[in-house]
């Protein structure tokens, strides 16, 4: 293969990274062939189901990508050998979530995934492949690829068959439930890598929608720690607005105010200034803790403090806003029903990878309240697994409701954690009738009319609004 004409791509792990990834870049070039491999079977079959609404992810936009290229140039298989060893290119996009025991437990990334699926390369490969980290990693992992590798290919030297490889980092920027939008229109596409051929050969595969200019290309180390600070920056913002969302809460300003009169400096910017519950999402967390076991490891100790703070406030937000609700209930949730909407770490998903929602629920169901959970897209199964991971001494008291008049029904309160958009503009006057009295309505997306909750004679308490 000449690396420049790229023809057969294979991706290692159909997730909320792999899967989407690869529907646009199928979509965009409709000369490559695209097969996307995983280990979990039924993921595949999800995958392949011919009822779109099956598909194993929620994505605005990604059912009808999936229509026009699935089965075209676009295919979900589980034969990872033939997949790989077909493919000029392979993308690594299995999940990398943070070690629950053994050295760097709770902070460093557990890479046994990313190890498997680049042993499952070395053997099954043939020719020149160009492998790409696609996940998110600890800087320096591209080294360990590479060794992998390189072994294989000196094991396979002496049976005299040929196999090269170059390994190049190519982060993923894509923000769940607009991840369409993000692939199709990225900010950048950031590729690192040494073989210049190796850069060219992917560079041409995003051309094919992205503007050169907007294809930035550097060494492998810059590229991999690019993708952990963009991500700690980010979450660093939500952590700096909740913060000022608790200040705001003690002094009687207005969060949204305080957002919109920074956001207007050119030098700050006015995305990612909404305070809220805290961050969710399987990357922010995540790669913060890593960055802050990296820090550590490097000697770097002070760095590796900054950083966790970051964490730290997160979790505090969603402590805080546990805590108003049982004070404000009189100090006690005991047997009072609760309902919740919204269980997705943001709106316009079905991911709840750590999601406010299910510490901020664990915390209501260890105080004994009984709860209703709505949300559009989250499966109950889901909820159950999130929430069955805490004991409550059998205390656990939840249900799902399939409507939002239906988990509102002879509650004491509402809580509202995602902003999904069924829950703006909702008939207050008729839900407040459906609620037992005196109720709340805890609001910490900015969801409802401050003067419309009032009106019902329902309490309210805004997240990030002093009384
Ligand atoms: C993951 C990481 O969490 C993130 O850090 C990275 O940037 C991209 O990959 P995501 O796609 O959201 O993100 O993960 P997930 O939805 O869990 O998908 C990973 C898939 O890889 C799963 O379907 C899993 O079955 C598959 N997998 C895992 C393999 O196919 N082979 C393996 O050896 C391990
Ligand atoms: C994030 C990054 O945005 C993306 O670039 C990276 O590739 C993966 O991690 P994601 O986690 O999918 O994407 O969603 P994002 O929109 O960044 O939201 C993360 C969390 O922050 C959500 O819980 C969201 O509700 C919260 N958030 C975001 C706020 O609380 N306020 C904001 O202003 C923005």
């Amino acid at each position: 293969m000449s690396s420049n004409k790229i023809q057969k791509i294979c991706c290692i792990g159909a997730g909320y990274v792999g899967g989407p990834t690869m529907s646009v870049i199928a979509d965009k070039c409709p000369d490559l062939e695209i097969r996307v491999v995983d280990i979990n079977k039924e993921r595949i079959d999800a995958w392949n189901d011919s009822d779109l609404n099956k598909l194993p992810i929620y994505e605005p936009g990604l059912d009808r990508i999936i229509s026009r290229t699935r089965g075209r140039n676009l295919f979900f298989s589980s034969e990872m050998e033939k997949s790989i060893s077909d493919a000029d290119m392979v993308f690594i996009s299995v999940n990398t979530p943070t070690k629950t025991k053994g050295l760097g437990a709770g902070q460093a990334s557990d890479l046994s995934w990313v190890e498997a699926s680049a042993r499952q390369v070395a053997k099954y490969a043939k020719g020149h492949t160009i492998v790409i980290e696609k996940s998110t990693l600890p800087v320096r992992t591209a080294q360990a690829i590479k060794e992998i590798l390189n072994t294989a290919n000196r094991e396979d030297q002496k049976n005299q068959i040929s196999k090269t490889f170059s390994v190049l980092s190519n982060p993923e920027f894509l923000a769940e439930g607009t991840a369409i939008n993000d692939l199709e229109k990225p900010d950048r596409v950031l590729i690192g890598g040494e073989d210049l051929e190796a850069v060219n050969a992917l560079v041409n595969v995003y051309m094919n929608w992205v503007p050169r200019n907007q294809i930035i290309c550097t060494n492998l180390w810059s590229s991999e720690l690019s993708k952990l600070a963009a991500n700690a920056f980010l979450a660093q913002r939500i952590s700096s607005i909740n913060s000022i969302s608790a200040f705001c809460e003690a002094t009687g300003a207005d969060v949204k105010e305080v957002a919109k009169a920074i956001g207007t400096d050119k030098r700050i910017g006015n995305q990612f200034l909404r305070a809220g519950p805290g961050f969710g999402g399987s990357c922010f967390k995540k790669d913060i803790l890593n960055l802050v076991y990296l820090s550590g490891y490097f000697g770097l100790p002070e760095v590796a403090k900054y950083w966790n703070q970051v964490v730290v406030i997160n979790t505090w937000q969603q402590d805080r806003i546990y805590k108003i609700v049982l004070e404000k209930l009189f100090g006690t949730v005991n047997g009072k029903n609760i309902a919740i909407l919204g269980f997705s770490f943001k709106a316009n998903t079905n991911d709840t990878r750590e999601s406010p929602a299910i510490r901020i629920c664990s915390e209501l169901l260890e105080e004994g309240a009984v709860l209703s959970i709505y949300d559009p897209k989250v499966s109950s199964e889901r909820i159950e697994e999130d929430l069955e991971k805490f004991s409550f001494n059998n205390q656990c008291i939840w249900k799902m409701a399939n409507s939002i008049p239906e988990a509102l029904k002879n509650v004491d309160a509402v809580l509202i954690l995602t902003a999904w958009d069924e829950f703006f503009g909702l008939d207050w006057n008729y839900l407040a009738s459906l609620m037992r009295s005196p109720a709340w309505v805890f609001d910490t997306r900015s969801v409802v009319n401050r003067q419309e909750i009032e009106n019902t004679g329902l309490n309210l308490w805004k997240l990030g609004e002093g009384d």
